[in-house]
């Protein structure tokens, strides 16, 4: 092209860019978080699609990160979406998602029951989908789940706060996840099945909960039951809900409930905010608290003795299985899986991932030596 034509097709576009913006067709600010990722590919291209609940939460931004290094790695195109904690939102992620025409979606929902018609959304449209870390419930539209065992995850929460009892009439706080996340539920059981022994016999007296303490001779509860203890203690998967949450449960809380505590607490974001609440108080000689997720916060937390213990849900092996998953369905092939967890209606054949207790004594092996974060990243690691 000649210069002349070439300046004449730059004129043209900034006049079009120009009509287009004063008539509010371009965008008038930058995208927000939870618009599409960086498109990496033409939607005959696109193959899979991933639905991520919050950008809000390190856990997820993990989740980001490691799947955009796989499916890099992979030679995948991938879009990443996120839901930004509304089903509504999560709805129209897979709607977008479906029109670039994706042939298998990852979502990881926001709340497990609201999503089942995203699920559908995907099913009608001939699409495989593939429920990841959180169980996507009361649908048929589910054709895996990747998980970590969460189960586990509650029973090494309270097994930790086990072995550092003492005595009896230890005081137990209790704090669960969301309701909505199917989840919240499995840890908490896996917490009950080795807290419910160690409170009926006197081990530890249960604080916030008077759901709880009835129900503290029952070694198996149903879901309802569980309902009403997560009622009385979520913390909605929120950083501020848990805080306000403990600090209302320690201003009715007498000096001879406080001393040495115990705190059950569902996850890093929330470890760390009730953490700070029982270190200000100063009936609160010294509190042992569990979480997970392994968010590099709650590592400097524990290097600090800030909060007791993680869990480390090592999202690389997730992903990992989310890929072969997916990869198998692309390719018209069953993924390999072990066992399956009922969703309401279905049992979805599972693909579970292990899980680790991380304190300090093991920190540098389980995250540093394990290549999963490096030493930089921390300050005074033991
Ligand atoms: C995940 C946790 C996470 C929590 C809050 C759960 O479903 O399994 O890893 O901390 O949601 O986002």
């Amino acid at each position: 092209m000649s210069k002349r034509y070439s300046l004449w097709a730059l004129i043209i576009l900034v006049i079009a860019s120009l009509v287009l913006t004063a008539c509010g067709g371009a965008p008038a600010e930058a995208p927000e978080a939870d618009e599409p990722a960086e498109d990496t590919g033409s939607a005959e291209e696109l193959a899979v699609g991933i639905v991520l609940p919050t950008k809000d939460e390190p856990r997820w931004i993990q989740d980001e990160t490691r799947f955009r290094d796989a499916l890099d790695e992979a030679g995948y195109d991938v879009e990443i979406l996120f839901s930004q904690g509304s089903s509504a939102k999560e709805k129209e992620n897979v709607e977008a998602l479906l029109t670039k025409g994706v042939q298998v979606l990852i979502i990881c929902p926001h709340d497990g029951t609201a999503a089942a018609a995203a699920a559908e959304a995907a099913a009608e449209a001939g699409v495989s989908v593939v429920s990841y870390d959180r169980l996507i419930r009361d649908t048929e539209a589910v054709d895996y789940y990747v998980t970590f065992d969460s189960i586990q995850v509650g029973a090494k929460q309270a097994q930790y706060l086990v072995d550092r009892a003492e005595g009896t009439g230890n005081p137990l706080y209790l704090y669960a996840g969301a309701a909505s996340d199917n989840n919240a539920f499995l840890f908490f059981r896996g917490a009950w099945q080795v807290l419910q022994p160690k409170v009926a016999d006197g081990t530890f007296e249960i604080i916030n909960s008077d759901e709880a303490v009835a129900l503290s001779d029952k070694a198996e509860l149903t879901r309802q039951e569980e309902a009403n203890i997560i009622g009385q203690i979520t913390t909605n998967w929120d950083f501020n809900v848990a805080k306000n949450l403990a600090e209302a449960n320690l201003t009715v809380a007498p000096a001879d409930q406080k001393g040495d505590v115990f705190n059950l607490a569902p996850n890093d974001g929330t470890a760390r905010a009730i953490a700070d609440v029982f270190a200000a108080d100063s009936d609160v000689t010294s509190y042992v608290i569990t979480g997970q997720d392994a968010e590099k916060a709650s590592v400097q937390y524990i290097i600090d003795g800030k909060q007791s213990m993680t869990v480390l849900k090592d999202v690389r092996n997730l992903v990992q299985d989310a890929i072969n998953a997916a990869v198998a369905l692309l390719e018209g092939n069953e993924p390999t899986a072990e066992g399956s967890y009922d969703n309401g209606v279905k049992d979805v054949p599972a693909i579970p991932s292990e899980v680790v207790a991380v304190d300090a004594d093991n920190v540098q092996e389980a995250l540093i030596d394990s290549g999963y974060y490096s030493a930089d990243e921390f300050e005074n690691l033991p």
